[in-house]
């Protein structure tokens, strides 16, 4: 796995973009997974500005978001469909009809996630999904003790899932109990994860995730399973991982690499 810690949330939210913009400018029919929560604001933001001040063109890309609460309809201002409109698709030029967001209001849930599944590999696959991570570890709503093999499907929430998430509904009471959520199997089958972190609060799940063992306890740690993951993470989300030093190390012999400083027999280095 990449690992690359930026000093701020406004460096990781850069980074990510660069990662995000150079795929669109290189493949303009790309399909997206994207995320919502606090974590990727940033990004969308930059996307936003890319788009506007730089011409970065959605009209080709397709997008396919991890989740949804259960019981909320597309219009609820927390469902996931609204924050997506509100954050990112009402300012770029994505077609509408490209736009994927799992249906919290489905009438058959298990016919909806089959349904979900089989629209993402119609599209090609996932080139590149974007992660944030949960205090539990959790990627997408997979909390604890989830399949790794998982797909997309009803889960239930983890009570530290709903006390995180209780500041966007008003309290614990109004925090949807269900979500629909791709699995990790969907996730892993992506061709490249951008995992994000920002602030100590995440310290431990990074930790877990990136020097932990692989384990269903810790959705996030299968992405050490993945052959193409960068981790973009915050100096304070940084602040518990013992290799930290090698990560800027490696880093810093990328850049170098990159720009001809370096020689090596092969023609990357530590990419997976
Ligand atoms: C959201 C999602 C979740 C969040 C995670 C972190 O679509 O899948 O896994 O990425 O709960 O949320 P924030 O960024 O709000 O800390």
């Amino acid at each position: 796995m990449r690992v690359i810690v930026e000093a701020d949330a406004e460096g990781v939210s850069r980074t990510a973009a660069r990662f995000v913009a150079e795929l669109v400018r290189r493949q303009p029919d790309c399909v997206l997974g994207l995320a919502t929560g606090s974590t990727p604001l940033g990004l969308y933001a930059e996307l936003i500005r890319l788009h506007r001040q730089e011409g970065l063109d959605f009209a080709r890309v397709v997008t396919f978001n991890l989740d949804e609460y259960v019981g909320l309809a597309a219009t609820h201002p927390q469902s996931y469909r609204s924050f997506m409109q509100r954050h990112l698709f009402d300012h770029v030029n994505l077609d509408p009809r490209h736009t994927h967001v799992p249906d919290g209001r489905a009438l058959d849930f298990e016919a909806h996630c089959g349904q979900y599944e089989r629209l993402i590999l119609e599209a090609g696959g996932i080139d590149l999904q974007v992660l944030g991570i949960g205090g539990d570890g959790h990627i997408a709503f997979n909390e604890p003790g989830s399949s790794l093999g998982s797909r997309t499907r009803l889960k239930t929430l983890a009570p530290e899932t709903i006390r995180d998430n209780a500041r966007f509904f008003g309290g614990e009471e109004a925090v949807p109990r269900l979500a629909v959520t791709m699995g990790v199997g969907t996730i892993l089958e992506s061709r490249r994860c951008l995992l994000l972190a920002t602030g100590e609060a995440k310290a431990g799940a990074i930790r877990d995730c990136i020097e932990g063992p692989v384990t269903a306890q810790v959705t996030a740690s299968a992405l050490q399973l993945h052959r193409d993951v960068a981790a973009i993470v915050d100096e304070p989300a940084a602040g518990l991982l013992a290799r930290r030093e090698y990560y800027r190390h490696v880093e810093q012999a990328q850049r170098l690499l990159q720009s001809g400083g370096l020689r090596t027999v092969g023609p990357t280095i530590d990419h997976e």
